[in-house]
């Protein structure tokens, strides 16, 4: 019988491990946080450590596992990044559910996903955290104004998030050219949304990230340069992890890993700022060998079927996150179609590691697959 410490800021992980290891005759240990982590392996005999990448209080895994080794400490740390499903960021949700993004984090807590709440979401990142039950990630739209940026970054470390999202492919303008086609034929009253035709997240009734901030000299979602200096300045704020979203090709990734993000989302923005890219699934393989297992690597982008996370997992992936699906359980049921269209991934996900015979996650390799003949 060994005993374990689970590392783990989110209570429903540490049950379910916790029941998990009881079931094969082990006991648990938890901690929420590095004070709790590191008290519990100086008071107790602890055999294994298993530590979420994404533990706030200073530490992670890798911090963790490094200070172990330093008291030389041989206790072997497992490291968890996400894996399966992860909510990404998908804005004003109320557009699908009035109860939007509460009853997507509800639905995050209730299947035990992770929750990437947007900077232009219609729910403040106090009410997602609530309704999640744990710290939710924050997507970052930094704006053009650096106070913007320092104030966003704050009150969502305030909140407890333990990741901030940089999205970098969203620089300008685009060609919303079905929005427009369909807004012809909405008779729906837009001014009860968007008061005077207004969409801007940071002007006139301003999305929740945006209350109490003074956004008078925003001018666009993006600072005009997202440069490596820009990462540079941003890393210097960001307590927690800062993870590069956007990004698709290996060159990218170095500069990222370089210059100080903890992890980067493999992501083209499901096509919506620009359709003719490669998709996000293409772009893996060499942001993966850039990543050279220093950073976890995440996906989204067409992630419609469990057989797809399977892949995504086989090519390296940590994990994916889902935009579209998440938007389509949302307006059609609310909290429980979210939940309905991730049994479904998650359903899937089993099935096809029945079928290739992989017992886990880290069975999953790219012996896994083999790439079909174009
Ligand atoms: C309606 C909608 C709104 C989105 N809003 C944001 C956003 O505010 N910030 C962001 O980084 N990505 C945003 N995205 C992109 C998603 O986070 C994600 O990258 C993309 O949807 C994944 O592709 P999928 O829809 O094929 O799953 C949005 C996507 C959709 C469909």
């Amino acid at each position: 019988m060994a005993t374990v410490l689970i590392v783990d800021q989110d209570p429903s992980v540490r049950g379910v491990l916790t029941k998990a290891l009881a079931r094969f005759g082990h006991d648990a240990l938890t901690a929420s946080n590095a004070p709790e982590a590191l008290q519990a392996l100086s008071s107790s005999h602890v055999d294994l450590v298993i530590c979420d990448w994404n533990t706030s209080g200073q530490i992670d895994g890798l911090e963790l596992l490094r200070l172990l080794r330093e008291e030389d400490r041989d206790v072997p740390v497992i490291i968890l990044t996400e894996f399966g499903t992860i909510e990404h960021a998908v804005s004003a949700m109320r557009a699908f559910h009035p109860e939007a993004e509460v009853a997507v984090a509800r639905a995050a807590k209730s299947r035990t996903t992770q929750f990437m709440l947007s900077t232009g979401a219609d729910t403040a990142v106090e009410a997602a955290r609530d309704a999640r039950g744990a710290p939710v990630w924050q997507q970052l739209y930094a704006t053009d104004d650096w106070n913007v940026t320092t104030a966003l970054v704050r009150r969502a470390e305030r909140a407890g998030c333990t990741a901030i999202f940089l999205t970098v492919d969203s620089p300008g303008a685009r060609n919303n050219e079905t929005l427009r086609r369909a807004v012809r034929v909405d008779n729906r009253d837009c001014n009860a949304c968007h008061v005077n035709g207004n969409h801007s997240m940071w002007t006139g009734a301003k999305r929740p990230a945006f209350a109490d901030i003074d956004t008078a000299r925003v001018t666009g979602l993006s600072p005009p340069a997202l440069t490596t200096e820009y990462l540079d300045r941003l890393r210097g704020i960001v307590k927690g992890k800062l993870v590069i979203k956007g990004v698709v090709t290996g060159e990218d990734a170095t500069l990222a890993v370089e210059h100080g993000a903890d992890g980067v989302v493999v992501s083209n923005h499901g096509g919506r700022n620009e359709e003719t890219l490669r998709a996000s699934i293409d772009c893996l393989p060499e942001v993966v060998a850039a990543a050279r297992r220093r950073v976890p690597v995440f996906l989204d982008g067409g992630v419609r079927r469990g057989t797809d996370i399977f892949k995504a997992l086989a090519m390296g992936a940590a994990g994916v996150g889902i935009g579209r699906p998440q938007a389509w359980g949302l307006a059609a049921f609310g909290q429980s179609g979210v939940e309905a269209v991730l049994d479904i991934l998650n359903g899937e996900l089993t099935n096809i590691m029945r079928q290739a015979g992989t017992a886990s996650v880290a069975h999953i390799t790219p012996r896994s697959i083999v790439e079909s003949k174009r």
